[in-house]
C-alpha cells in the first residue's frame, strides 16, 4: 500500500506515523509548575540531536481544547527541565503520568513518585529511573501550522545509575542497555521492551 498523507486527516497521519516510526524512546520530562510543584509527563516525539553542544529535542502538542500542555507552559516560563528514561518496572507510572490532569496539578505528587536532589541541577530528578538528563531550553521551535512546539534542550548533566555504568578497554564509560531496560513507545497503546541485543562490528 502506498499512502498519500496529504489525503489523510491529521488524526490518521498521527496514527500512521506513530505506528510506522517505532520503537520510539520516551522522554519522561519533569518541569516545575508556577507554584513550585513538579510536573512530569511522557513524550515520544523525542530524540538526541547533537553532541557538541549536547542537544536533545522533543515536541509537545496542545490539549484537546487547544490550551497548552503543562510541560510547554512551564518551559515557556522556566527553562530548566529533567528528562528521565524509564525502565520496565516504571511503565505503569510513566503511562499514568500522561493523564490529562487540570493545569498545574503535580503528577509527581498525584502518583506518589519520589524525587531526590540532582547534583548540579536546580531541579530534582525522579529517584527510580536509571538515567536522568538535566537540561535547559536552548531553542523553542513552533512547528507551524501544526499546534506542536519542538523544544530543543541543552544537556548539562547526565545521571546514570551505578549499576548500568562500566568502562571499556580504553577507559571510556559505557552504559549497559539490558540493565537500563528502557521502555519504548509503539503505536497507540502499545509499548515495547528491549529484546535481544546484537553487536555488529562497524564496516
Ligand atoms: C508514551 C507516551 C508518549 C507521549 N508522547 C507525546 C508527545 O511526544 N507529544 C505530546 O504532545 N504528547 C505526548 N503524549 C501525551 C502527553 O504525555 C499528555 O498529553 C500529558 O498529559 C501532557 O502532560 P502535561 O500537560 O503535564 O505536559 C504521550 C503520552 C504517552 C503515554
Amino acid at each position: 500500500m502506498n499512502i498519500d498523507l496529504s489525503a489523510q486527516s491529521p488524526g490518521a497521519v498521527y496514527a500512521l506515523l506513530t505506528q510506522a516510526i517505532i520503537p520510539r524512546p520516551v522522554a519522561w520530562v519533569l518541569t516545575q509548575n508556577a507554584d513550585g510543584s513538579l510536573n512530569v509527563a511522557p513524550f515520544s516525539y523525542f530524540t538526541p540531536l547533537s553532541s557538541a553542544p549536547p542537544l536533545l529535542g522533543f515536541s509537545v502538542g496542545r490539549r484537546g481544547d487547544g490550551s497548552p500542555k503543562d510541560t510547554a507552559a512551564n518551559l515557556a516560563a522556566r527553562p530548566n527541565f529533567v528528562v528521565h528514561i524509564a525502565h520496565a518496572e516504571l511503565l505503569r507510572d510513566l503511562n499514568a503520568s500522561a493523564a490529562d490532569l487540570p493545569p498545574g496539578t503535580s503528577e509527581v505528587a498525584t502518583l506518589g513518585l519520589e524525587s531526590v536532589p540532582f547534583a548540579g541541577s536546580t531541579l530534582p530528578r525522579l529517584s527510580r529511573p536509571r538515567v536522568a538528563l538535566c537540561c535547559r531550553v536552548h531553542r523553542t521551535v513552533p512547528l507551524d501550522p501544526a499546534s506542536q512546539t519542538f523544544f530543543i534542550g541543552e544537556v548539562d548533566r547526565l545521571y546514570v545509575h551505578d549499576d548500568i555504568v562500566a568502562k571499556d578497554a580504553s577507559g571510556r564509560l559505557t552504559l549497559d542497555p539490558a540493565t537500563l531496560d528502557p521502555v519504548a513507545r509503539l503505536g497507540s497503546t502499545a509499548y515495547g521492551l528491549l529484546g535481544e541485543v546484537r553487536h555488529l562490528p562497524r564496516p
